[in-house]
């Protein structure tokens, strides 16, 4: 039998069977081919797009209109990988109906297999009635960048108990609104731990620690591709902006000496043709 589709159910098995789950962001299709033939379970067209792709500050600006356009792209290379759409901020916190709209919007018009959305116990209702009108949502806890001002910054959250029972909360309101798996961001690893065990769903860290079900990094951080800023819990496991600064250096030295394009770059023509053209073009 060929790869399949990574499903839902899939996902929540791989916490049951005690395997790591993979995730990843993609943006576009040739990330999204790249992830599936790594064989990552999980893609992300996160909002993160706004910071790394569209050079903004934050992911308070991306739209539903961003959103659907980049998910559409990951979708057309992502053929085994679960692809998940990220709502972005003011599409789902305006009312119930709205949510249950944009999340559709998501599925129907980005084609994604499940929708994200940030936020806990004040959410778990709206999670709830997305969920109920048939399609998976991922929750997002801790550090929550579309609130981030809130937060105080991007910063790491639960540091104190009171704070960290809050997280706890969070979770079991999630996973009692019906969500399939959650990231937790920026919280202590013994705090994403005790998340991890206090709910039966997968919990997904990103600068949590390794004692959750699996692990999330925005890819343009992982490859170094945005290095504007390096968060802590980022691991470069390849510096790629300086080899395709190169890579472009040596293009343009090329077209300035003369040297590209070479014949092999170039169309021929039949000697003949040409002689007649340029006859013609004299005349
Ligand atoms: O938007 C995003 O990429 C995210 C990840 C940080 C999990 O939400």
């Amino acid at each position: 039998m060929g790869q399949q589709k990574v499903t839902v159910k899939d996902i929540q098995k791989a916490k049951t069977d005690g395997r790591k789950l993979v995730m990843m962001t993609a943006y576009d299709y040739p990330f999204g081919l790249m992830a599936d033939e790594a064989g990552v379970d999980i893609v992300l067209v996160g909002d993160s797009l706004g910071m790394v792709v569209m050079g903004l500050d934050g992911t308070v600006a991306v739209t539903m209109e961003n959103m659907i356009h980049h998910i559409q792209a990951v979708m057309r290379g992502c053929k085994f990988a679960h692809v998940v759409g990220d709502m972005p901020f003011m599409s789902y916190n305006t009312s119930v109906r709205d949510a249950i709209i944009n999340a559709g919007r998501l599925m129907k018009e980005g084609g994604c297999d499940s929708v994200k959305m940030e936020g806990g116990v004040d959410f778990a209702p709206t999670v709830e009635a997305i969920v109920k009108a048939g399609i998976p949502v991922q929750g997002h806890i801790g550090l929550t960048p579309q609130t981030a001002s809130a937060l105080g910054g991007f910063k790491m959250q639960g540091k104190d108990a009171d704070a960290a029972k809050k997280i706890i909360d969070d979770a079991r309101a999630l996973e009692d609104a019906g969500v399939f798996s959650m990231i937790i961001e920026a919280v202590p690893a013994p705090l994403a731990q005790l998340v991890a065990e206090a709910v039966s769903i997968p919990v997904i860290g990103i600068g949590a620690g390794a004692d959750v079900d699996g692990q999330v990094l925005v890819t343009h951080d992982m490859i170094g591709l945005f290095d504007k800023f390096i968060p802590k819990f980022v691991k470069q496991y390849t510096k790629i902006r300086p080899t395709i600064i190169e890579a472009i250096k040596a293009y343009k030295q090329d077209v300035l000496e003369k040297t590209f394009p070479g014949p092999e770059h170039s169309f021929s023509m039949p000697a003949d043709a040409l002689e007649q053209l340029k006859k013609a073009i004299s005349e």
